[in-house]
């Protein structure tokens, strides 16, 4: 029976993705911050886990009670919609701490394990951002960008090892919690100078028609990791949702 581990279940694709994994008979490591509040369904193939991507120890604990892992799916993530100048050098480290460094350690933690065996897939939940510019989105691209830059220079460095890599891309997927995660971040620390706010007022507007559009379903993140963990013929970029879709074509 084959194991994945999933950054992130406690909502939204990690929440969906550990679901379907367990319904096609994997043994799944659910990863979250509160175990105490998984809403997944209790299975004798479901670990849930505590685990914070930004500490150390917590991947340590949560690596060792997990056992074997066949898969890691780095989803746990943050977002962020703000000026450059508005973003405080506190919270620009805080999003790359979870967006970046996060799954840097998680794969430092498996890959002893993978390489021993010679065998294992890493699967990095990106973003699809990273194909075009967009205003108030310096800081969070840039965390998703340096994921899609390190995973295809680690792509190239562990297939010799028998060991895949591949990134998701998902659009724009407003049924998840991460827009209100980010709206309630960005009421805590987002310190925009006044000079930006008609700017800002008139990106989301614009951002606001954009989700009212065709919007990226969780199901569709879902089926893009499943075929990034069990489809070796699989590209290692995988845009998921039809907006995703059309901004990688
Ligand atoms: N929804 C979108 O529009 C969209 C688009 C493109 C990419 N993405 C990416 O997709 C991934 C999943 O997002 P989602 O839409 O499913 O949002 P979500 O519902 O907010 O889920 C994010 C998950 O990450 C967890 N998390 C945050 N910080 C963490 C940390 N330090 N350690 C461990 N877990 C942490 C959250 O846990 P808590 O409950 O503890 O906060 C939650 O389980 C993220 O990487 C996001 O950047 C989302």
């Amino acid at each position: 029976m084959n194991t994945v581990m999933i950054t992130g279940c406690s909502s939204g694709f990690g929440l969906e993705t550990a679901r379907h994994f367990l319904d096609r008979g994997w043994s799944v490591a659910a990863t979250m911050r509160k175990p105490d509040e998984s809403l997944l369904p209790a299975s004798e193939r479901l670990h849930v886990l505590s685990l914070d991507v930004t500490d150390h120890d917590s991947i340590a604990h949560a690596i060792e009670a997990a056992g074997p892992i066949d898969a890691l799916v780095n989803n746990a993530g943050i977002g962020w919609l703000s000026t450059f100048e508005g973003t405080s050098e506190e919270t620009v480290r805080r999003i790359f701490e979870t967006n970046t460094f996060g799954s840097f350690e998680m794969i430092r933690a498996v890959l002893p394990q993978m390489r021993a065996k010679s065998d294992g897939v890493i699967v990095n939940v990106s973003s699809s951002v990273t194909l075009e510019a967009l205003a108030l989105l310096p800081v969070y691209t840039a965390s998703k960008a340096a994921v899609n830059a390190y995973t295809e220079c680690l792509a190239l460095e562990l297939a010799p090892l028998g060991i895949r890599t591949r990134l998701v891309l998902p659009g724009q997927a407003p049924a998840t919690r991460f827009g209100s995660n980010a709206m309630a971040l960005m009421g805590q620390a987002d310190d925009t100078p006044e000079d930006y706010k008609p700017f800002v007022a008139q990106v989301m507007s614009a951002f606001g028609d954009t989700a009212a559009q065709e919007p990226t379903k969780p199901a569709d993140v879902v089926q893009a990791i499943w075929r990034a963990v069990t489809d070796p013929s699989c590209p290692l970029r995988l845009p998921a949702g039809a907006d995703a879709v059309a901004l990688a074509a």
